[in-house]
């Protein structure tokens, strides 16, 4: 019990653990009376113009990044200890579809709004090239997807011809916020890039909240993923929390359980997504083709 609590405070993001109890409970309140009207209280509230969603910032960028950014409507720039319990409070926001690790994906709208800055974040595509040219978010580039279980270095290597600085957000987008785009996502993870996320739902979605397009033409829709990611997904993308972590376990992938994997790379990337949404700990034994569930660490 006590390993699996240690656990636990290990796999929370490190911001969260230098704050204590009592200061995140104070700091909750200075959010829902300063930042709650705009942002929502689940940090990803949209009814206000322009908001930005806050739901897995600590997952986008370093602490200072945030202050910078927090500064230019909340009328002050947090700083010091205010903005490291706020970071801290912020990652406990846990987003519309209530994922305990709402920062691995990003809505289309969140891309949209971020796709003109292309100092701060990458967007890259990993559909084919024809569907690329046709329809895609301005600003992403199109990219091959590789491999997904690749040496760390030959995917670092890869990052640095890109130009793709280690502080940079990546967001991976596909047509579906599926196996595609969770292969891209993984490679990166495994290569020890910190700041990338998954596009929600895809162009499918992107399209679906007609977020403006770059390209040549109308948009095609592409083929559905396989199976098992469809489980998890419908056209809005990842299902909320608490249907996804019922599909997974329907899907035969409750926590603490272990089991050989069969199918392809990037359908276990996309699992891997869904489960570290679910804030569960999960491993690919790859001399053993096994993947083992921990418990759920948030
Ligand atoms: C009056 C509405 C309003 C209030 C109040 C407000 N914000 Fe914001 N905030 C915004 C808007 C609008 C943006 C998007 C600005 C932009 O275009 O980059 C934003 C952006 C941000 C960002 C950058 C997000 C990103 O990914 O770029 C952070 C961080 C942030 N706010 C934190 C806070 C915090 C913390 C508070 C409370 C102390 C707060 N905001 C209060 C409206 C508000």
């Amino acid at each position: 019990m006590i390993v699996a609590m240690r656990r636990a405070v290990l796999g929370m993001l490190a911001v969260a653990g230098a704050v204590c109890a009592a200061d995140l409970a104070e700091t909750a309140r200075t959010y829902q009376r300063m930042c709650a009207q705009c942002h929502g209280a689940d940090g990803d509230g949209l009814f206000y113009e322009n908001i930005v969603p806050l739901a897995g910032i600590a997952r986008r960028y370093p602490a200072e990044t945030i202050g910078r950014l927090s500064g230019a409507f909340s009328g002050r720039t947090l700083q010091g200890e205010e903005l490291t319990r706020m970071v801290a409070y912020m990652a406990t926001l846990r987003g519309e579809k209530g994922f305990a690790e709402p920062g691995w994906i990003a809505s289309p709208y969140f891309v949209e709004k971020k796709a003109p800055r292309l100092g701060e974040v990458k967007i890259l595509d990993v559909r084919p090239p024809a569907a690329f040219d046709t329809a895609h978010v301005p600003n992403a580039f199109n990219v091959e997807q590789g491999a997904c279980i690749e040496p760390p270095e030959r995917t670092q290597a890869w990052l640095r011809a890109q130009r793709i600085g280690s502080g940079a957000l990546v967001i991976a987008v596909d047509e579906h916020g599926g196996p595609d785009a969770a292969c891209l996502w993984w490679r990166l993870r495994r290569a020890g890039h910190q700041w990338v996320a998954v596009m929600d739902g895809g162009m499918r979605r992107y399209r679906n909240e007609r977020l403006p397009l770059e390209g040549r033409g109308a948009p095609v829709p592409l083929a559905e993923p396989m199976l098992l990611a469809r489980a998890f997904l419908n056209e809005r993308g990842f299902l909320p929390h608490t249907e996804l972590a019922h599909a997974a376990r329907e899907q035969g992938f409750a926590p603490g359980t272990s089991r050989r994997w069969a199918g392809s790379e990037p359908d276990l990337a996309h699992l891997i997504l869904t489960l570290s949404l679910l804030g569960r700990e999960i491993h690919y034994d790859e001399a053993e083709g096994r993947v083992v569930l921990g418990p759920a660490l948030r």
